[in-house]
């Protein structure tokens, strides 16, 4: 699944039970084999807006392992059930059967058999029911609206089941290593089209109006893997993944024009997995529709042979969408057919072991597009670098941090293991695990060894664990240590390390701490070591290990500054670790830095850049004592020669983080940001307003990065440009696609005509139905300096004429609160002040805006603003929960503050002087920045 992730804080969940005495678990006394499911959607559902009734019938055939005189399957409490019939299937006969008691904390319904059921033998289960279609949740079987480009309120039904959402569709074994086979059938109108995962066998007429389509029974899988949609939507075949396998891409008949690049792309992404699998698609399923629905929860979701998309996530016009939605198309399509063998085919058999599932499409969403002769200049690879693995080490950095195989029991604990560890994390261990302790060739071995041993079977860690194993040289491993053992070692225990380089004349000595914000803890690792020193430079493309250091002792590298100035940890950042130098080492990296920056390598810089801000971040009490800010800056002055895109990255990162804490407004921030803009003189001549190259990613990656920040810091020749480019937008003219995001924000956030210049920006909201374009738009609008407007973009959120849907509500919210301090807190005022219709619109949305606003939060007045909301009822809670961590933030920006304010008073008279530009609050998650929010 593709999780899109709202900006906010971590929450701290407990955990239920363990398996054996796990209320929300079935046992696996019966095992289901097959489902044939009909669902009769009513024409009702598809006229009137009020109308959410559909009805179904479930056959559920299954074996009995061990002897049980019950049965117990999932479903939701709107589902209910009328009858309940058992037949033994070697003679026909009928078992009678008990009531169903049900158990809506559990969702689980226990159906006592009047005998007791023989082992061994087959069962045929049927059941008859009503339900409800879901609505708001956008999980489980929902229906959603639309309106069509002749205005008229169009209707559909689709569903998401990952994770636990299966049971609201039919009663079922909804847990993923109950894998079975699923022939199903949908009664609908006539005039509308059904989908599933598998191709149609027959459409039949039922009367006048209604046909029941029926499709061909699925491979052996998981229930939340099964999906069906019926609509009036439209497909674009593409190439045929092979003969006889068609490929389509459907969406809302007016988006025809862009699916274009969705079409193209998927074969040849498909092609590459097929390669590296070393297995066919078409082994399990004979078809791929991959469709784009107006309102989805997650951002997509890897149904075999039906994927779901959000509309931004797969539909791109080539003239109006951005390079950067162009990257994450590719990017979600590579990830969701990733998930067509890892996931699909191989299953993680509880939600534990979710990372088994979404840390390999996470890693060849970068990896397996890098492959295709369409993306293989894009230098996937290296953005995995920065917008996965630096990520997952931030989020990884707290005591509440989860490890990989942590357990989840409850609905909500396992919708929390979607999470930046089971994706980011999952994907940098694998990463680690190829790059540094095994080679490519082996590493697709390991897994291909996997896969046919897992084949449509649900897997353990250890199981990933022995394949790769099996191709594991002995030599890349630390002596008498099994494989299991050194990665158990990252996937078992929570968080990372950072190991500490200390000089001792030409040795060097490691040593390792668990690196943590703040708090403490003995943990431990088996930590791959590679380096590159002065002398012998061409090491940083070497990625195999050189040496380990073991939990429990220090490590000394004889020699290793033999006739070299600086050393480097860690080549390509290919470990999941932080490296922390001693004062020397720090001093001889920083004036290599300055002297010659391209003597480190480019992802290396990376690095050290965001090492450094995360040291500099942490709690000095507990950590990194000798680490300030100045010492930071004191490094990033070498900027003034970085040209290139990732290093600026991770400034870029390290910025948002900072700037937002400390108030983009505030003495300290302006000043750095004066400063920045001077850093940034180099690489600002890199790129131009002029020089458009859509066809080289990178170069308009970093365009946009340098040109947007630019202009946020208050650069005046920037400013200007994007000025220019907003009046002739009003007057008329086009703007380049990839510029649009930071020219609606500059010119919004300087505007002199604010109210005007509002109104017809949301002019053009509402006359686009193209979602990147309507979220861009919003973006911009997030820009504006005044309250009273802000306001007047809050309010639309929650009218239905607007036309903010309802998945975007959150995003819409965030682009607001993160866009500087007067945002946030005219945000926190007007959820005050609205807080019944917001609720109204939005189930729970007011305390889930304030616990997510308060992430911003970063002055006492706000924190005053925070606790006065507490005198409402309905945020007591809330603001019990949130207003320490707020607090301590405010407390972190006043000391930070100061460390700042030393750096620039003892710092040159040019970083002092002048207050020439005026500078607004800004914008803290530029546009190309907050794709990273978006989870796979
Ligand atoms: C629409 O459905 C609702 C719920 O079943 C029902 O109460 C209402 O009468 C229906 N409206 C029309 C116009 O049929
Ligand atoms: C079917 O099998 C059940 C259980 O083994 C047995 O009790 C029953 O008599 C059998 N019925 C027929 C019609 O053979
Ligand atoms: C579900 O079962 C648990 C444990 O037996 C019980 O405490 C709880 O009240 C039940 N809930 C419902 C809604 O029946
Ligand atoms: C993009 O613009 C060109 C030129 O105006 C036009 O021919 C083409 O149809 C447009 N493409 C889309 C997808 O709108
Ligand atoms: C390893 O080195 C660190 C830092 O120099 C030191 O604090 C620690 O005691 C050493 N540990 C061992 C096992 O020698
Ligand atoms: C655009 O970039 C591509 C890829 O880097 C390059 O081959 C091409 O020459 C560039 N075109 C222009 C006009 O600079
Ligand atoms: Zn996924």
């Amino acid at each position: 699944m593709w999780r899109i992730l709202v900006v906010g804080l971590i929450c701290d969940l407990g955990f239920y039970g363990t398996l054996a005495d796990d209320p929300y678990r079935l046992p696996k006394s019966l095992l289901p084999s097959k489902y044939v499911v009909d669902i009769k959607v009513p024409s009702e559902v598809f006229v009137n807006a009020s109308y959410y009734e559909f009805s179904g019938r479930v056959v559920i055939t299954f074996s009995v392992k061990s002897s049980a005189e019950e049965i117990k399957l999932h479903h939701s409490e709107n589902v209910i059930v009328s009858s309940y019939v058992l037949n033994k299937v070697e003679n026909s006969t009928a078992i009678p059967l008990n009531p169903e008691e049900y158990n809506s904390t559990y969702q689980i319904a226990t159906i006592p058999v009047a005998e007791e059921l023989d082992v061994d033998a087959e069962y045929e289960l049927t059941a008859e029911y009503t339900a409800i279609l879901e609505e708001e949740s956008m999980s489980g079987f929902y229906k959603s609206t639309y309106v069509d480009e002749h205005d008229n309120n169009m209707y559909l039904v689709a569903t998401q089941f990952e994770a636990t959402y299966a049971r609201y569709a039919f009663p079922c074994f909804d847990e993923p290593s109950f894998k079975a086979i699923f022939q199903l059938s949908i009664e609908h109108p006539r005039h509308l089209t059904a989908l599933a995962n598998t191709a149609n066998s027959a459409i039949d007429d039922i009367d006048d109006n209604i046909v029941k389509t029926s499709f061909e029974p699925t491979p052996l899988m998981s229930s939340y893997l099964v999906a069906f949609v019926v609509s009036s939507f439209t497909c674009t075949s593409g190439e045929d993944i092979e003969k006889g396998v068609p490929y389509r891409v459907c969406s809302r008949s007016e988006e025809e024009p862009n699916r274009k690049w969705a079409v193209d792309i998927g074969p040849p992404i498909m092609r590459v997995l097929e390669g590296v699998t070393n297995k066919k698609y078409s082994d399990k399923i004979s078809k791929m529709d991959q469709i784009a629905l107006p309102d989805f929860s997650a951002g997509a979701m890897e149904n075999w042979g039906l994927v779901t998309y959000r509309e931004t996530a797969l539909l791109w016009n080539e003239n109006e969408s951005s390079s950067s939605y162009k990257k994450s198309v590719a990017m979600v399509i590579a990830h969701e057919f990733t998930h067509m063998w890892f996931g699909n085919l191989v299953t993680c058999d509880w939600w534990d072991y979710l990372f088994l599932n979404e840390g390999f499409a996470r890693y060849y969403q970068y990896f397996s597009a890098a492959m295709t002769d369409e993306l293989k200049h894009w230098e996937l690879d290296k953005h995995f670098i920065v917008e996965q693995l630096q990520v997952a080490l931030l989020s990884d950095s707290t005591v509440t941090s989860q490890a990989l195989t942590s357990p989840a029991s409850t609905p909500p604990e396992i919708s929390a293991k979607f999470s930046t560890m089971s994706y980011n994390k999952g994907a940098s261990i694998l990463h680690m695990i190829k790059s540094v302790i095994m080679d490519s060739d082996s590493f697709l071995l390991g897994i291909q060894d996997y896969l046919n041993t897992y084949s449509s079977k649900s897997t353990i860690p250890q199981n990933l664990w022995s394949s790769l194993e099996k191709f594991v040289q002995n030599s890349s491993l630390p002596d008498y240590t099994d494989f299991t053992k050194v990665i158990a070692s990252w996937t078992e225990q929570s968080g990372h390390p950072v190991v500490t380089v200390t000089k001792s004349n030409d040795d060097i000595l490691l040593s390792q701490k668990r690196f943590l914000l703040s708090g403490d803890a003995n943990t431990e690792y088996y930590v791959p070591i590679t380096f590159t020193v002065s002398q012998n430079s061409e090491q940083f493309t070497d990625t195999t290990v050189k040496a380990w250091l073991l939990p429990d002792y220090n490590l000394t590298i004889k020699g290793a500054l033999k006739d070299s100035s600086w050393i480097v940890l860690n080549n390509g950042q290919a470990g999941y670790y932080r490296v922390n130098y001693d004062q020397s080492l720090w001093t001889a990296l920083k004036s290599a830095l300055l002297a010659n920056p391209m003597d480190i390598d480019m992802m290396n810089r990376a690095q050290i850049i965001n090492d450094a801000f995360n040291f500099a971040r942490a709690d000095h009490t507990t950590f990194m004592s000798d680490y300030s800010y100045a010492k930071v800056f004191d490094m990033l002055r070498y900027l003034e020669k970085e040209t290139d895109y990732y290093p600026w990255y991770a400034v870029m990162t390290g910025n948002n983080h900072l700037l937002s804490r400390i108030g983009y407004d505030s003495t300290e921030g302006i000043q750095y940001s004066k400063w920045m803009v001077e850093l940034m003189q180099a690489v600002y001549s890199t790129v131009s307003f002029t020089r458009v190259n859509e066809t080289d990613m990178v170069y308009t990656l970093k365009q946009v990065l340098i040109l947007s920040k630019m202009c946020q810091y208050g650069d005046t020749d920037c400013i200007e440009q994007a000025k220019v480019i907003f009046d002739k937008y009003k007057e008329g003219e086009t703007i380049n696609k990839n510029f649009k995001s930071f020219v609606y924000c500059t010119a919004m956030r300087h505007t002199s005509d604010g109210q005007n210049d509002f109104e017809f920006l949301w002019q053009k909201y509402k006359e686009t139905k193209l979602m990147t374009e309507r979220l861009t738009i919003v973006n911009g609008l997030a820009c504006i300096n005044d309250k009273d407007i802000l306001k007047q973009l809050l309010k639309k959120t929650i009218d239905n004429e607007e036309g903010v849907r309802l998945q975007d509500f959150l995003t819409v919210w965030s682009y607001v609160y993160a866009s500087g301090d007067i945002a946030a807190e005219t945000c926190l005022e007007f959820v005050r002040d609205n807080h019944e219709a917001l609720d109204n619109y939005y189930k729970s949305a007011a305390s889930i805006l304030v616990t997510n606003i308060a992430g911003y939060l970063n002055s006492e007045k706000h924190v005053t603003l925070l606790e006065s909301l507490s005198e409402i009822e309905k945020f007591k809670s809330t603001v019990e929960l949130i207003l320490e961590t707020t607090k301590d933030n405010v407390k972190w920006a006043i000391e930070k503050r100061k460390e700042i304010a030393m750096f620039f008073d003892s710092s040159e008279p040019e970083n002092k002087k002048g207050n020439a530009v005026s500078l607004i609050p800004s914008i803290l998650i530029a546009f190309s920045l907050a794709l990273l929010h978006v989870f796979v």
